[in-house]
Formats: structure tokens, C-alpha cells, sequence
């Protein structure tokens, strides 16, 4: 259902550990739209980048190869993770890698490389009718004219706690004080950013999903979606 001036489609944004792609992917699931990973997309692209060995300085071939990668997202049924295909390639544990956690900086700060990712994800969420895109810039750049736009954080300690226990869960070996490095720095690239930093919209709700279970946080996003 298109309304006038308006894109069918739900904006979340947020920092990491705020609970986003979980939440997404089930208000996805539940409102029967197309789940959007912009992180996993600009995660793809580190990948390739580092796969080619180009020099993470080297801001035209990086530009370059954005504009010439093929990424595409595989939606799952019931709210289970996305398939990211880069290349033709299932990439999608691949690009959850530390090494790619670490270098994804240095390729999501370009401006010629936003531009691209940008155009990409408007053109997904053109083609799939309703969807619910997550990341940084989605309500702020990417899908402006977004229907609903949620803004999800939480606080510093709890977002660790998350962090920790999805990495250990995966069996990856790391200290809570290495988490709470890496989220700081993270905050710091993604909020200081000259291009699209994440930043909450003007007109999006800010969620505190700190003392909240994700299902509280599914049901008053839906609510509130389907109250428009
Ligand atoms: O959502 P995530 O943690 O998988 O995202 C990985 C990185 O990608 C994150 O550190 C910032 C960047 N990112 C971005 O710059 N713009 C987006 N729209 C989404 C993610």
C-alpha cells in the first residue's frame, strides 16, 4: 500500500547491540514485509574488498569495486537470518568475521562507496514493495520518505552484554573488555563519520530497548506500524 509521499516501508536504525537486526527481522515477519540488512551489505563489500586484497587506503579502487559488486539478499521464512549472497557466493557467516568487523570502517566512510550502497538499497526496496530496511542512515538518507521510522538504543553495559553473548554463542573466543572496545569504537566511526552517520531522523520514535525483551520491542513497533 504506497501512500502519497510516502515509501511502504519501515526504517530502524541504531547503534550495534541496540537489538536491531533481531527485532527487524521479526517486525519483518510479522507485518509479511522484506527484511533489509544494510550492515550485511556493507559487510559484503569489506569482504570482497579484502578477498581482492586492495589497500583499505585506496579509496578509488574501493569506489570502484562497489560500484561493480553483486550483492543480494536472500530473505529467510519465520524470521530466521538472511542469506547474503556476494557474487553468486554464500557469504553469510563469512562476513560476521572480526576481521571484517574490524576493517568494515575504512570502506563505510566513503562517500563514493555510500552512494552506491545507497542507490542499491533504494532500488531493493522499490522492487520488493514492503520492507523493513535496517542500519545507520535508513531514516535519515536512505528511505527518507520511510512510512514508519524507529530509532532503537540501549545503554552502553547492556548493548556489551548482547554483543558478548552473540559472539560466545557462535563460539568465537573473546573477553567482555574486547566487546566493549570494539562497541566503543564503533560509536565513535559510526556517529563521527562525515557521510551518513547513524543519527536518529527527526521524525523517528526512539526506542530504549534497555530493561525490554524483544518481543516487547516487536509488538510496539508492529502496533505502532500498523496504527498509521
Ligand atoms: O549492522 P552491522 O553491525 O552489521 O553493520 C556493520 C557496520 O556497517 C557498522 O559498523 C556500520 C556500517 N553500516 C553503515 O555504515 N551504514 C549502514 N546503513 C549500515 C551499517
Amino acid at each position: 500500500m504506497a501512500l502519497l509521499g510516502q515509501i511502504d516501508a519501515v526504517a530502524i536504525d541504531g547503534p550495534a547491540g541496540s537489538g536491531k537486526s533481531t527485532v527487524s527481522r521479526l517486525v519483518a515477519d510479522k507485518l509479511g514485509y522484506v527484511y533489509i540488512d544494510t550492515g550485511a551489505m556493507y559487510r559484503a563489500l569489506t569482504l570482497k574488498v579484502m578477498r581482492k586484497n586492495i589497500c583499505l587506503g585506496d579509496e578509488a579502487a574501493i569506489v570502484d569495486l562497489s560500484g561493480n559488486v553483486d550483492i543480494q539478499l536472500i530473505p529467510a521464512r519465520s524470521g530466521g537470518p538472511i542469506r547474503v549472497i556476494l557474487d553468486g557466493e554464500d557469504v553469510t557467516e563469512e562476513i560476521r568475521a572480526m576481521g571484517v568487523t574490524v576493517n568494515i570502517k575504512h570502506v563505510c566512510k566513503l562517500a563514493g562507496v555510500r552512494e552506491n550502497m545507497v542507490r542499491m538499497q533504494r532500488e531493493m526496496a522499490s522492487r520488493m514493495g514492503g520492507t523493513v530496511m535496517e542500519g545507520r542512515d535508513v531514516g535519515t538518507v536512505v528511505l527518507k520518505g520511510a512510512r514508519s521510522k524507529f530509532y532503537l538504543d540501549a545503554s552502553f553495559d547492556e548493548r556489551v552484554e548482547r554483543r558478548l553473548a552473540e559472539l560466545r554463542a557462535k563460539g568465537q573466543p573473546i573477553t567482555r573488555a574486547e566487546v566493549a572496545d570494539d562497541l566503543k569504537q564503533r560509536d565513535h566511526t559510526d556517529k563521527t563519520r562525515e557521510v551518513g552517520p547513524l543519527k536518529k531522523a527527526d521524525d523517528a520514535e526512539l526506542l530504549d530497548t534497555t530493561d525490554l525483551t524483544i518481543d516487547q520491542v516487536v509488538d510496539m513497533i508492529v502496533l505502532k506500524v500498523k496504527g498509521k
